[in-house]
């Protein structure tokens, strides 16, 4: 039994290929390698493809042998989608139509999918429940909740089974800093801080102090990148146990502010992380963070670690890969 993962080499699936792999499943990765990094895998299998092209995704289904599938590759950066909408929907979207229609031709009806928070846009209550009304606010979240509709619409009209996992903010690298993020390809508030630590950068820019939180900075639910690559797992196994079509989301349920990412991150270098406040973004909610029970109770997941630990890997893997991965 094999699974596929697309976008492997990319910063969660890296981390969910070595997870799978540890626990003896075989694995075999499609990734174009436009984002992703060969060094990632770990010496896992990788077919250098795309997921639009279905006679190579049937191919390889047959090929290998696949039962279940996760689906990690898309383009994830919010302000590029607003600037190039078409980008997202062809790779987003109708990439995941054309992974289906391989999927289903070679006889694999089980898909794990990287959905994302931010199909909530600025949620109304806080911790947000999977209840929460889904109203995307940028191309890039809707491409992720009209993938999560497509998905169920296959599994109406063809019986594909798909596991939607809505993640909040990942962040941190492997415990023994083999594997991280790329933080040439990431705008995220972690790998930036890790970059205005070491001086690689200008003054990281905070947006907004004058939100109604305990320091006045936005606040957010960073959950470690070995947490999100454990849910997948157990979304695999939910679905390889028979059970059905379902959305999940994936926090830790503790959400942390801007200053909090800056201090912990100074305490646990014994760097300074120079900043400066600037007038607040547009389009930023104030407060999203998760209520992950649904996921205890129907996966047997939680997140096992914290702000600590995540900080704690992210200095230690960035200190020691300033250029991240050395080959493209
Ligand atoms: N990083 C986060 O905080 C976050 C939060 C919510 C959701 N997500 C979602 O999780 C998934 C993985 O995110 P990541 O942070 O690991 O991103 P990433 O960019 O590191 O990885 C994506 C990988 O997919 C590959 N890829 C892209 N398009 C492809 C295609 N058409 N065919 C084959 N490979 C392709 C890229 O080369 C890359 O290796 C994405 O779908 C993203 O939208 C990420």
């Amino acid at each position: 039994m094999t699974v596929l993962v697309t976008g492997g080499a990319g910063y969660i699936g890296s981390h969910t290929v070595r997870q799978l792999r540890e626990r003896g499943t075989h694995v075999v990765v499609l990734d174009t390698l436009e984002l992703g990094y060969r060094e990632a895998l770990l010496g896992a299998e990788l077919v250098v493809g795309d997921i639009a092209d279905i006679a190579l995704v049937t191919q390889l289904c047959r090929t290998y042998g696949v039962r279940q599938v996760v689906h990690f590759a898309a383009y994830k950066n919010v302000g590029e989608s607003m600037l190039q909408p078409a980008k997202y929907w062809l790779n987003n979207v109708t990439g995941t139509v054309h992974l289906a229609e391989a999927l289903l031709a070679a006889g694999v009806d089980q898909i794990v999918f990287s959905s994302s928070c931010s199909v909530y846009g600025t949620p109304e209550v806080v911790p947000v429940t999977e209840a929460a009304v889904v109203q995307p606010e940028s191309v890039y979240a809707e491409s992720k909740a009209t993938t999560e509709r497509v998905l169920g619409w296959y599994g109406a009209t063809h019986g594909l089974r798909a596991v939607s996992l809505r993640y909040f903010n990942a962040a941190g690298a492997s415990f023994d800093s083999q594997i991280g993020e790329d933080w040439a390809h990431s705008q995220n508030l972690v790998p930036v801080a890790m970059k205005a630590a070491l001086g690689v950068r200008p003054p990281l820019q905070v947006f907004g102090n004058d939100y109604p939180t305990h320091d006045g900075t936005c606040i957010r639910d960073y959950i470690h990148v070995d947490d999100l690559a454990d849910a997948h797992l157990r979304a695999l196994d939910h679905l390889a146990a028979g059970k059905g079509t379902a959305a999940f989301n994936v926090g830790t349920g503790v959400g942390s502010s801007v200053l909090d990412v800056i201090s912990t991150t100074e305490r646990l270098s014994g760097r300074k992380v120079p900043h400066e406040f600037v007038a607040r973004r547009a389009g930023d909610p104030v407060s999203t963070f998760a209520d992950p029970s649904r996921a205890f109770e129907v996966l047997g997941w939680q997140a096992r670690y914290g702000l600590e630990e995540i900080i704690a890997t992210a200095w230690q893997w960035h200190s020691t890969h300033p250029d991240g991965y050395v080959s493209r």
